[in-house]
């Protein structure tokens, strides 16, 4: 990869922990890689009254605690370090965007980067639509000069349901072409998420047998150790459904069941994605209230963090209905998919963080073992482990040795660290380059968010018109009961449960 061209980075919200934690680290990775342009500078914008100095100190800061390479390479930081300002201002305020203006017009100059601006919204979705409207003072609006740009990013939530969703579309769109939008989804930017792609599309073994046929269902996980922390104010508003299904989640599934697309190109991949999306099965109230499942964390202890119940977090409602876990079962209608259920399922406070893929195969068609066995064999699955131990596995049904016919499943693994020798790079590194190259392939198109709310829409609206309250669940479990029966009852189960280790099957043959 080279560097991408010169440009202004302005980060909205840099005051914020995301940009704390993900941003200024991954654009400090980006210059240590030569993958950020010598050119480019940042600017940092939020309410916070600071000055350049200080911010460069909090990035340096972040840098050290969040960085994913150690130590702070000195040469590296020096460079980087005269091209960071800051501008306190208010979102709200159109006087403090032309101040803002100016000073990124000076930068412009001085720093020659020929007027490329890189905006990215990195603020509480509340502030979202005040600074939308105010960006056009930021883009100059006559016709565009070639060969310069002007894009946005924007974090997630994108919007709460199909009309806010729609409502924002068209306010970025009064001032940024769709070309120019980059919808973020960081686990887009994970290298295993990516790999799905490669797993599925450059290998000729998985394509034939990818539909209902051969696939029994498919189960996602997406699991959190810990609790909602110190986010419980923006939790509250959004829960387990806005904050991880429609997105995250939603895109693990869309690129485990989307069609070959006709290029690896951003309009024939996510064409691809709108398709998976528009094909999940709308359910009707008492069809939501069968295969879906909520929760929320009571009181306890796990991963050495204790909670009075996620009603009692700061910033929680007491009285709060939110789901702090979400469990669904849903079904794709096309050709590939029809008739088989895919299981979702992803909460706070769970036994432990991972997030993968499971595609469990068909039974073997004959019965050969299962005359002469204790139970039946176990089913293959090909599991693809987003995090931790990042990697896929295929399991199979192996003969113990010894005299006796005994079996057990086995596993083929491939991870990451033990082939590439090496951690694969923080997502946002891979989305902020992307942005500034200006390939959007793993970026959210608007019709793509759309549609995704619009099979997330009515279950919201069934569960605020349910009486039930979201069943309790004990921190460091795998979710309240409902989420295990959702499964079982259709003669399935989830790969991780119980942690119980799988038995040894005897057989007498
Ligand atoms: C964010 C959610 O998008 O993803 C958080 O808002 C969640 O609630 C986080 O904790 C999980 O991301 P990751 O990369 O740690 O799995």
């Amino acid at each position: 990869m080279v560097s991408a061209a010169p440009c202004a980075i302005v980060i909205f919200g840099a005051s914020g922990d995301l940009a704390r934690r993900k941003l200024i680290p991954a654009i400090y990775e980006l210059a240590r890689e030569g993958l950020l342009h010598d050119r480019s500078f940042i600017v940092g914008f939020s309410r916070s009254s600071l000055t350049d100095e200080q911010f460069r100190d909090e990035c340096r800061a972040a840098v050290a605690e969040f960085g994913r390479t150690h130590p702070v390479d000195d040469a590296i930081w020096q460079k980087l370090l005269g091209r960071i300002y800051y501008c306190a201002a208010d979102y709200g305020t159109p006087a403090d965007y032309a101040r803002v203006a100016g000073r990124l017009g000076e930068l412009d100059g001085s720093h020659q980067t020929g007027g490329n601006r890189l905006f990215y919204l990195a603020t509480p979705p509340t502030q979202f639509v005040s600074i939308i409207e105010q960006l056009g003072q930021l883009v100059p609006q006559d016709a565009p000069v070639e060969g310069v740009w002007h894009r946005l990013i924007i974090e997630k939530p994108f919007g709460r349901d199909l009309p806010s969703a729609k409502h924002l579309n068209g306010l970025i769109h009064r001032h940024f072409r769709e070309e120019e939008v980059f919808r973020i989804d960081h686990y887009l930017g994970k290298e295993t998420v990516q790999n799905l792609m490669v797993m599925r599309f450059a290998n000729a073994i998985f394509e034939p047998i990818w539909n209902y046929k051969y696939i029994d269902h498919v189960q996602i996980t997406v699991a959190e150790s810990l609790g909602v922390g110190s986010r419980g104010g923006y939790y509250d508003q959004s829960g387990a459904l806005r904050d991880m299904v429609q997105n995250h989640m939603f895109q693990l599934l869309a690129l485990v069941a989307m069609e070959p697309p006709a290029a690896l190109d951003a309009q024939s991949i996510r064409d691809e994605k709108v398709k998976v999306f528009r094909c999940i099965r709308q359910m009707r109230q008492a069809v939501i209230e069968q295969s879906t499942v909520r929760g929320q964390y009571a009181a306890g202890a796990h991963a050495g963090v204790s909670t009075d119940g996620y009603r009692r977090e700061k910033a929680v409602a007491v009285e709060s209905r939110t789901e702090t876990f979400a469990a669904l079962k849903l079904h794709i209608d096309n050709w590939r998919w029809s008739g088989m259920p895919f299981y979702l399922r992803t909460g706070k406070f769970l036994e432990k963080k991972l997030s993968e893929v499971v595609v469990r195969f068909r039974s073997p068609p004959l019965t050969l073992f299962q005359k002469q066995c204790q139970s039946p064999v176990f089913p293959n699955d090909l599991v693809i482990r987003v995090q931790p131990n990042e990697g896929i596995s295929v399991r199979l049904n192996g003969k113990l040795p010894g005299g006796q016919m005994n079996i057990q499943s086995v596993a083929m693994d491939f991870t990451y660290s033990n082939t590439f020798q090496a951690a694969p790079p923080e997502a946002y590194e891979r989305l902020i380059y992307d942005a500034m190259a200006g390939d959007q392939t793993l970026f959210i198109r608007a019709d793509e968010a759309e549609a995704a709310w619009e099979v997330i829409d009515p279950i919201e609206a069934a569960w605020a018109k349910s009486a039930e309250r979201p069943a309790d669940y004990v921190p460091g479990s795998w979710g309240p009961a409902k989420a295990i029966d959702l499964i079982e009852r259709d003669g399935r189960r989830w790969l991780h449960t119980t942690g119980e280790a799988e038995p040894i099957i005897a057989c007498s043959v």
